[in-house]
């Protein structure tokens, strides 16, 4: 069985990456040799990545007590690299909100980009992704058209993704599906979005060969 893990990343439920993560899971689901899950980030309990978190983890040295976020940030830790430690293919499916990606899905990047955990520096100080035995989708969508050459350097959140998880991690890309332009083409955004999803399906049938 290969271990496909869905990372939802938006919890509007008319967002279209929301409809590109539906569409995506009812079409694996009709694959056969996978095991299917999802991480909803807006659904985990992921306080904010910061002091919390080094805090807890000098107390769970000495012994001392945690407190209740101290605990909580510990557990978000555990949880995120537990899921990502798990999975073969790592599908993404978010949206463009503020040039960038949702704060819920930083969060989950934030508690499994590490150093000896996702990435590691050699003896040269260079360095070493430590996932490049895992593959990923990215599923995104952008109201505006991102992909001109004048655009482009604005989008950060396929942007980021592709550089953490492409190029620190060191996951390989195997699909990437990108709705875009809908909400600057509004006469154009039914045919610009059914025309997305089909690419989304496709990408989801494609899954045969990616776990074969
Ligand atoms: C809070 C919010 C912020 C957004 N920011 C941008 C943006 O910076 N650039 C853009 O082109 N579209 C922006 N949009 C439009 C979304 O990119 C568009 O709705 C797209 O379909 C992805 O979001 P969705 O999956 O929630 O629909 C924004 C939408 C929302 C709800």
């Amino acid at each position: 069985m290969t271990n496909v893990l869905v990372v939802k990343a938006n919890n509007r439920p008319d967002g279209v990456s929301t409809k590109m993560y539906e569409t995506f899971v009812a079409e694996a689901a009709k694959v056969e040799g996978i095991n299917l899950s999802t991480f909803d980030v807006f659904e985990e309990n992921l306080p904010y990545f910061g002091q919390e978190l080094f805090n807890a983890f000098g107390k769970a040295q000495t012994g001392e007590a945690l407190s209740d976020i101290q605990n909580a940030s510990l557990a978000a830790l555990n949880k995120s690299r537990e899921v990502l430690s798990a999975a073969d293919v790592v599908v993404f499916a978010f949206p463009l909100w503020n040039l960038t990606i949702p704060a819920a899905l930083q969060s989950f990047i934030d508690y499994t980009y590490g150093a000896g955990y996702s990435f590691k520096y050699d003896e040269n100080g260079n360095l070493v992704s430590l996932m490049t035995d895992k593959k990923y989708i990215v599923l995104a969508a952008r109201g505006g058209v991102y992909s001109t050459p004048e655009t482009a350097p604005m989008e950060m959140a396929v942007n980021y993704i592709n550089n953490a998880i492409g190029g620190v991690f060191g996951m390989q890309k195997v699909d990437e599906v990108i709705i875009e332009g809908h909400n600057a083409n509004p006469a154009e955004a039914e045919n610009i979005i059914a025309a997305g999803l089909e690419n989304v399906k496709a990408a989801a049938q494609k899954l045969v060969t990616v776990t074969a």
